[in-house]
């Protein structure tokens, strides 16, 4: 083992008492033992969640490699203990996990078509990152996993709304790397009791999604453009649909899964989503009234790897969670728009 993970690893007997842990005065504790690990905390979703679990007071670390996380991200976040380390790397696992009792795993290299042009980079950051934290997470003694798993999984069946009892048909080395890390999940909660739940989340989006890659996600994307007075481009007819999930949605998710007994939810596999769906065409119209702007869409040919429509059966996150969507897509993307309105002007 390196010498540095070796020296972070805690044992029983270090463990103080939760007021000691949450005593701000007394920094050796708080940087050694936070209750909480979000992986992925400078990307959208991490931070969204960690900042969540600041304001309800919790004691939160975070790690992220930056590949695609951004360091902005983090502005906010000065209550969270910060690592900057590689999933892929095992050493940075176990510094990440020491003394943690729930993950949320939100680390991925999140994009359809990147996994496209490089599925072996897909493959080192979801997969062997993964099963990476798993196997340091069972050895810190951590008790739950939470992970972010993706509709992708479903692939191309024309079955609507995809429910969690139909079989996984991914179509992108994305959506086989996401799905062998819900098998991962699945197989430590059945080999070593590892308390694990997935929440498999249907295209999120909000503040901080990253609006500026050649990978983003598309309603980032087209709120960026439009607001600028840029032609957004449609891959392919536009009739496509998604079950678009603002992030607040997603984070009240995490925070159910997190306390809901494990009787009930330890390897579980949960659609995280809005349970309607609506197509790119008119996400177009609705953006133009929110943005002003004023033109038409460009076409382009559709995506390789994408996929025709996806909604979302939500009805097992009621029974095991208790959730149903707290902000709908409408009230989602002005909020999501308002946020990045204001990023262009301060
Ligand atoms: C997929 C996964 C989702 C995952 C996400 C990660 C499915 C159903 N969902 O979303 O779980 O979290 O990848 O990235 O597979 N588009 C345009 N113009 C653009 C950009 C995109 O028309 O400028 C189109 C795409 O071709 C696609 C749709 O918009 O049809 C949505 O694309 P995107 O936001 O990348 O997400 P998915 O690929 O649906």
């Amino acid at each position: 083992m390196p010498p540095e993970a070796r020296d972070s690893i805690l044992t029983g007997a270090d463990l103080a008492p939760v007021d000691t842990v949450r005593d701000p005065r007394n920094l050796f504790w708080r940087k050694n033992l936070a209750n909480y690990l979000v992986t992925g905390a400078a990307g959208f979703i991490g931070r969204s969640i960690a900042s969540a679990l600041l304001a309800k007071g919790e004691t939160v670390r975070g790690i992220d490699s930056f590949i695609t996380g951004k360091r902005a991200n983090l502005i906010g976040l000065e209550g969270m203990e910060f690592i900057e380390g590689d999933l892929a790397d095992p050493a940075a696992c176990a510094r990440a996990c020491a003394g943690i009792e729930i993950i949320f795993h939100e680390a991925a290299l999140a994009s359809v078509p990147r996994s496209v042009a490089d599925p072996v980079a897909t493959n080192v950051n979801c997969v062997d990152a993964t099963l990476n934290l798993l196997v340091a997470a069972r050895a810190a003694g951590v008790r739950r996993v939470i992970y972010a798993g993706s509709s992708s999984a479903y692939g191309d069946t024309p079955t609507l709304p995809k429910h969690e009892g139909m079989i996984p048909n991914p179509i992108s080395p994305y959506a086989v790397a996401k799905l062998a890390g819900e098998h991962y999940l699945r197989a430590f909660t059945r080999v070593y009791g590892l308390e694990t739940v997935v929440l498999r989340y249907f295209n999120v989006f909000g503040p901080y999604q990253d609006p500026t890659s050649h990978y983003s996600g598309v309603l980032a994307v087209f709120c960026r453009r439009m607001l600028a007075g840029e032609q957004p481009t449609i891959f392919g007819d536009g009739e496509q649909s998604r079950d678009f999930t603002y992030i607040d949605n997603v984070v009240h998710a995490n925070l159910l899964a997190a306390a809901a007994p494990a009787e009930k939810v330890s390897g579980q596999m949960i659609n995280t989503a809005t349970g309607s769906r609506i197509t790119l065409n008119e996400t177009f119209r609705v953006l133009r009234e929110l943005t002003g702007y004023e033109g038409e869409p460009a076409y382009a040919t559709g995506r390789a790897g994408d996929i025709r429509d996806s909604l979302a059966d939500i009805r097992l996150a009621g029974e095991l969670l208790g959730y149903r969507p707290v902000v709908d897509f409408r009230e989602g993307l002005g909020r999501t728009v308002a946020w990045y309105k204001q990023g262009e002007q301060g």
